[in-house]
């Protein structure tokens, strides 16, 4: 077994809950962090094993470095966090643009920088953009920005890090995911029209394409769309 943990930002609930769940199963050391201290202690308690809990705001960039002091050797670090963000530019909310824009692009990359001299050279890295940045939708200008930033984030990571790799997924509507399980039928049943294999993908196809991004140590510099063949309708 590798040395270091499994660090997941954004991983006190969701599809990085998720992730670090199935590493905590496999008895490996996992923190996870979340926006409050409190909040991220009881969800690793919850996760169990060996797992810690972080709280830091990635919209805060500056006190990500102290927040991770305690970290240890680091052998997967995935960047999860998301504050959504339904933000019409006719109505434009200039503070929550501006959060999400940090969080995920300054805060993620300050997170790496931080964790960077507790990675080794077989560590790997793993950012979760998503499929808005292919198929927008009204309200979805920053969404959709900041994960076409992810996109372009992995390819100069790649050039940056070496030899750590470094990989993003970017999945359609997760159909069981605490964001969505509870839509309305009628949206679900457009959605899965929508989708060639006839249904929303799930949280563990999610951590298995996860999973495989963050182990085969040949992947590298990889945006995964996992979506179920939705981009091609
Ligand atoms: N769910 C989907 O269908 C879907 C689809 C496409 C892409 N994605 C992407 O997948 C990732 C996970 O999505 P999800 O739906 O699982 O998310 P989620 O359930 O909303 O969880 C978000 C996580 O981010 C943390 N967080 C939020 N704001 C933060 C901040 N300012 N600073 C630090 N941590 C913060 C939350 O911690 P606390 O709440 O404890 O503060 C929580 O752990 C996101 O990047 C999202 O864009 C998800």
């Amino acid at each position: 077994m590798a040395d270091g943990s499994v660090v997941v930002v954004g991983g006190t609930v969701g599809l990085g809950r998720e992730l670090a769940q199935a590493y905590a199963d496999d008895g490996r050391e996992v923190v996870v962090t979340g926006r409050e201290q409190g909040r991220a202690e009881s969800s690793a308690g919850e996760i169990g094993g060996a797992t810690s809990g972080i709280g830091f705001d990635l919209a805060a960039p500056q006190t990500i470095a102290d927040a991770l002091a305690d970290v240890g050797p680091v052998d997967h670090l995935v960047l999860a966090a998301i504050e959504r963000d339904v933000n019409k530019v006719q109505e434009y909310d200039i503070e929550a643009a501006l959060r999400l824009v940090t969080l995920k692009l300054v805060g993620y990359t300050e997170v790496i920088h931080t964790l960077l001299p507790r990675l080794g050279e077989n560590s790997s890295i793993l950012i979760f953009g998503g499929l808005a940045r292919d198929r927008p939708y009204p309200g979805s200008t920053t969404v959709t920005t900041v994960n076409g930033g992810v996109t372009s984030m992995v390819r100069t990571l790649v050039i940056e890090l070496a030899p750590i790799r470094v990989n993003a997924i970017h999945p359609a509507i997760v159909g069981d995911s605490p964001q969505w399980i509870d839509m309305p039928p009628e949206r679900r049943q457009a959605l899965e029209q929508r989708t060639p294999i006839g249904r929303l993908v799930t949280m563990a196809e999610v951590v298995g394409a996860s999973r495989f991004l963050l182990e085969n140590q040949a992947i590298n510099g990889i945006n995964l769309a996992v979506d179920g063949g939705w981009i091609c309708m």
